[in-house]
């Protein structure tokens, strides 16, 4: 695992998206692996600029988000299809028909998990997976369990994580109860992992992560085993490792 500390969030957000800037520059054609909520925006933010300012060019990238919430359609304000063009894919010379995302509504949900997997090999795998990190060690939404699906799969959210989430609708109960999340497995066959993740209140599953144990219980420490881990996490964090 490669780790960088950085001073703040802006140092964080500008590591993020020069990574990122540089898989897109070296490798045009680049499958990445997107991530919502606020860990990213930053990042995302830098991205756009880099687009308007020094021309850095998606046209010809293609992306597959980590996860949808389930019973979302693209249009809901706290669906992260709508998160995506809001963010990153409307201000970027991205070609839509080349964002995927999971179909949080539809009708048949095995098979649309089915249809992701299969979509993510057709395109070549991932190159580059951006992630976040829940507090309680998720990686896309694949919470602390007994046991960890490799598959793109409906997983029930965990107690924290909708309380977490609340943060983003007008009260808890509008909070998603399930999601449309990427499997461990399709994460750990990306070439490349750049997590990203700051503050204080990341501080304890980050050293849980890195502490050299695995388990299913923290999702994220599967990390560990990937050849190609990249790390950012600011001054906060590094401080009470
Ligand atoms: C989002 C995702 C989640 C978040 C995690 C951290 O697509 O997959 O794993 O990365 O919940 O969220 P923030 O960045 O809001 O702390």
């Amino acid at each position: 695992m490669n780790i960088i500390v950085v001073k703040n969030y802006e140092e964080l957000s500008e590591q993020g998206a020069s990574i990122i800037a540089r898989e897109v520059k070296t490798n045009p054609n680049a499958v990445l692996g997107l991530a919502t909520g606020s860990t990213p925006l930053g990042t995302y933010r830098k991205l756009v600029c880099m687009h308007k300012e020094e021309g850095l060019d998606f046209s010809s990238i293609t992306t597959f988000n980590l996860d949808e919430y389930y019973g979302l359609a693209p249009n809901h304000e706290q669906s992260y299809a709508y998160f995506m063009r809001r963010n990153l894919f409307n201000h970027v010379n991205i070609q839509l028909k080349n964002t995927y995302i999971p179909n949080g509504i539809a009708a048949d949900i095995l098979e649309e998990c089915k249809r992701y997997d299969e979509l993510i090999e057709e395109k070549g795998g991932i190159d580059l997976q951006l992630l976040g990190i829940g507090a309680n060690g998720h990686i896309g939404f694949n919470e602390p369990s007994e046991e960890l699906l490799i598959g793109t799969h409906l997983v029930d959210l965990a107690e924290n994580t909708i309380k977490a989430n609340s943060r983003f609708f007008h009260s808890v109960e509008e909070v998603p109860k399930q999601a449309v999340t990427m499997g461990i497995g399709s994460i750990m066959k990306a070439k490349k992992i750049l997590l990203l993740a700051c503050g204080e209140n990341k501080a304890k599953i980050i050293s849980k992560i890195i502490d050299g144990k695995c388990s299913t219980k923290v999702p994220a420490s599967i990390l560990q085993i990937h050849p190609q881990v990249t790390i950012v996490i600011d001054k906060e964090i590094n401080d009470q490792l």
